[in-house]
């Protein structure tokens, strides 16, 4: 009966997890996964999270259904994250915001928003972009084509070919955009490179996706979501996801968002109603335990406060293994310039190694990272960042 089924051979990204398990090396490493562990190896439940679950098994509440679109106050607290409180598109509640299986959910509740009441609208991702991105959009039913993105002669941006490239793209297409730490290469636009890049959607009439994952882990909560704000500031109507996988380590819990920014009150009523009936059809509504903590801990001020603290400190440990493993492989290969390590942001360094190099990587060190050099440097830690650089070092020889 099941004769004709096709084998999916698994996920660039997921099936590493596996084949890492699978190990019996006790070197090995998994830098594969975009996931931050601690100095110690671990995976960390943050401090705020360990009150507000406390406190949580301590009330025993009911698990009863959530409303289609989450929690009231988790929407409300992701709105004020990505906007700022005081904005006045939060203020007037011109934005649609619906709770989502993490930000892949929020991506696909997108997709298919797009492709139902914009069914002409082509998406444009970055070349090189999250494999995924092009596999929801697609299984949603949209095209999808890439912009010009990464220079791997610079490792900078191709910022001309990319200006060029949107300036002639139709009104009304879709550009998915990384505000923060793009995935999978760590490199962003400057401030005035995005005042650019956003002119041009402007003046062409494109619809901005911000697929915003690892908002705080670039420069700071902030300043992360420059990109959001400016669009908004431009009056232009688009779409966000938000994760609160990495920044609040709540990976498993499967915590995001959906936020459209719509030009009137009334559209997004509108919108909002459609977002729900999405969600109605795909699971009915969310699991309550990711609500309730990120809820509680973004609208409590003190909460606020100490989650902002740890998240810098997840931040500032992931650009410390960084700036490691550039000084490591700049002494031991001085001919060669690293630099482009310390200067990526995010969890992920676009490494500029080969397929085959990062295949030595695996078989002969036990070292996982993407197929496409991409290594993710929050799993790097001071026990084995040394045999990291010493195996690089070996391969890039
Ligand atoms: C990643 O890029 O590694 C993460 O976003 C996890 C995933 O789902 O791929």
């Amino acid at each position: 009966m099941f004769q004709n089924v096709e084998y999916y051979p698994g996920d660039p990204i997921l099936g590493l997890i596996e084949k890492y398990n699978e190990d019996p090396n006790p070197k090995k490493v998994n830098l594969g996964v975009g996931v931050y562990y601690d100095n110690e190896g671990h995976l960390p439940i943050l401090d705020c999270v360990k009150k507000v679950e406390k406190e949580l098994a301590e009330k025993n509440l009911p698990h009863n259904y959530l409303p289609i679109d989450g929690l009231t106050g988790y929407r409300q607290a992701c709105q004020n994250l990505l906007f700022g409180p005081n904005h006045e598109a939060v203020q007037s509640g011109r934005i649609a915001t619906t709770a989502s299986l993490g930000g892949s959910g929020a991506l696909r509740i997108g997709a298919e928003f797009i492709h139902h009441w914009f069914p002409d609208a082509k998406v444009f991702v970055s070349n090189p972009t999250w494999a995924n991105h092009i596999g929801i959009f697609e299984s949603a039913g949209c095209e999808v084509n890439k912009y010009p993105y990464y220079d791997s002669n610079t490792n900078g941006i191709k910022i001309a070919e990319l200006k060029n490239f949107l300036s002639n793209l139709e009104a009304g297409n879709i550009v998915l955009l990384h505000p923060c730490c793009h995935n999978p290469t760590g490199i962003d636009p400057t401030v005035q490179q995005w005042d650019d890049i956003l002119a041009i959607i402007k003046q062409q009439g494109l619809i901005p996706f911000m697929d915003f994952a690892y908002q705080g882990l670039g420069e700071n909560l902030d300043q992360d979501a420059y990109a959001i704000r400016k669009a908004v500031d431009l009056g232009l109507s688009f779409f966000v996801s938000n994760s609160f996988s990495k920044n609040m380590s709540l990976y498993g819990e499967r915590v995001g968002a959906l936020s459209v920014i719509c030009p009137t009150t009334e559209e997004a009523k509108l919108v909002q109603s459609q977002l729900k009936l999405i969600i109605r059809r795909f699971y009915s509504s969310p699991p309550g335990h990711g609500n309730y903590i990120v809820d509680k801990t973004l609208n409590d001020p003190i909460l606020f406060k100490q989650w902002e603290k740890e998240v810098y400190e997840i931040r500032d440990r992931i650009r410390a293994m960084r700036i490691h493993l550039h000084d490591v492989l700049q002494e031991k290969l001085p001919d060669r310039d690293f630099t482009y390590l310390s200067a990526q942001r995010g969890m992920f360094s676009f490494t500029g190694l080969s397929s085959e190099q990062v295949a030595r990587l695996q078989c002969e060190y036990s070292i996982y990272i993407v197929e496409n050099g991409r290594m993710c440097v929050a799993g790097l830690n001071s026990r084995n960042i040394d045999y990291v650089a010493q195996a690089m070092a070996e391969v890039l020889k």
